[in-house]
């Protein structure tokens, strides 16, 4: 009998657990109820009395053992599949979600001015973000001294000494790229440029010393304010809603005559109010003849949109500040 109890104990201290399917071998092998430990105690009848006492004793040790031995075994499985990561083996299980990144809400508003611009027709051009002060001001009819430069002021980055070579400016607007292209180009000219411009303006939440527009461009024989607006009110719509609210009014810009401005309405926190996302209107015959074309010929209109407002107005940001202090918390709500 003790053989018998002693070869249980051999069974016990060799059998192999590695994974669950082995530790559920051992519980049915030596602790169910048809299991080696409890067979064992079945044979007790057929020990003599004076032998019961010493044999029960090896018997009970037995069993404790069989018992501390599935527990310990368990502990060591699981401690070894956490580290395993669980069921790495189920390759249908989905992976885990991870943060690849998105785009900035400034470039999906981007991509949506361009997309919508280029449905209309419009070709894209890009220009320098230095400028040199003769696109920037002279020739779109900011003469040099007229008071009109207040408008704009920005950040001079070296004075010229020669009266024929321009002063070099940070671009205040992307308006001297429609120099560049009537320059470059015979009409008809339909091209949206985009791109970074620089004012030396007071930071708020509304603006900032660097911001991004849109320019717009569109001359040809018989262009009319009339396709202007309704270009403008196409462009809300598309990028808005057909319900957007907006108004049209007019300004001034030594560059078009005559000028506007359009406002979209901005709800807030304090209720709403009027946002100017772009200025616009008939190209001034002083800007057609600063580049060589025939302003008896041809007309144009222009128009220049600032994409930090209309981001705001589209995704609902708060504060134009946040689009430039690259806080991943900020810029993880934009996924596209
Ligand atoms: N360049 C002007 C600005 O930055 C906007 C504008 C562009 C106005 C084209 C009229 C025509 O304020």
């Amino acid at each position: 009998m003790i053989d018998k109890i002693n070869e249980i104990k051999e069974q016990i201290q060799s059998f192999n657990v590695s994974n669950e399917k082995e530790l559920e071998a051992f519980r049915l092998e030596f602790l169910s109820r048809n299991g080696k430990v409890q067979s064992m105690f079945g044979l007790m009848k057929d020990v003599p009395n004076e032998k019961k006492a010493s044999v029960g004793k090896a018997m009970n040790e037995v069993k404790q053992l069989a018992e501390s031995t599935f527990e310990k075994k368990k502990n060591d499985l699981s401690k070894s599949s956490k580290k395993d990561f669980g069921a790495l083996d189920d390759i249908t299980l989905p992976v885990e979600p991870t943060y690849t990144g998105s785009f900035h809400p400034l470039t999906q508003a981007l991509d949506e001015i361009k997309q919508i611009f280029l449905r209309l027709g419009f070709n894209i051009a890009d220009g320098p973000e230095l400028e040199d002060d003769f696109h920037n001001f002279t020739a779109l009819n900011f003469p040099p001294d007229h008071p009109a430069r207040d408008m704009q002021d920005t950040f001079f980055i070296r004075k010229s000494d020669d009266e024929n070579v321009s002063d070099l400016v940070l671009r205040t607007h992307t308006s001297p790229v429609q120099i560049r292209l009537m320059k470059e180009q015979e009409p008809p000219v339909r091209s949206i440029m985009p791109g970074r411009v620089y004012r030396n303006e007071a930071v708020t939440a509304k603006s900032y010393f660097q911001f991004n527009q849109v320019e717009g461009l569109y001359v040809d024989e018989r262009v009319t304010m009339g396709e202007l607006i309704e270009t403008l009110v196409m462009f809300a719509r598309l990028m808005y809603g057909k319900d957007v609210k907006y108004r049209v009014r007019p300004s001034f810009f030594p560059f078009t005559e005559p000028s506007i401005e359009m406002d979209v309405w901005w709800e807030n926190d304090k209720g709403g109010q009027w946002l100017e996302i772009l200025g616009a209107g008939m190209v001034d015959p002083n800007v057609f003849s600063a580049v060589d074309i025939d302003p008896e010929k041809y007309t144009g209109y222009a128009f220049g949109m600032g994409v930090d407002r209309i981001a705001l107005l589209k995704y609902g940001i708060s504060d134009i500040r946040t689009l430039y202090e690259n806080d991943v918390r900020f810029l993880k709500q934009f996924k596209s």
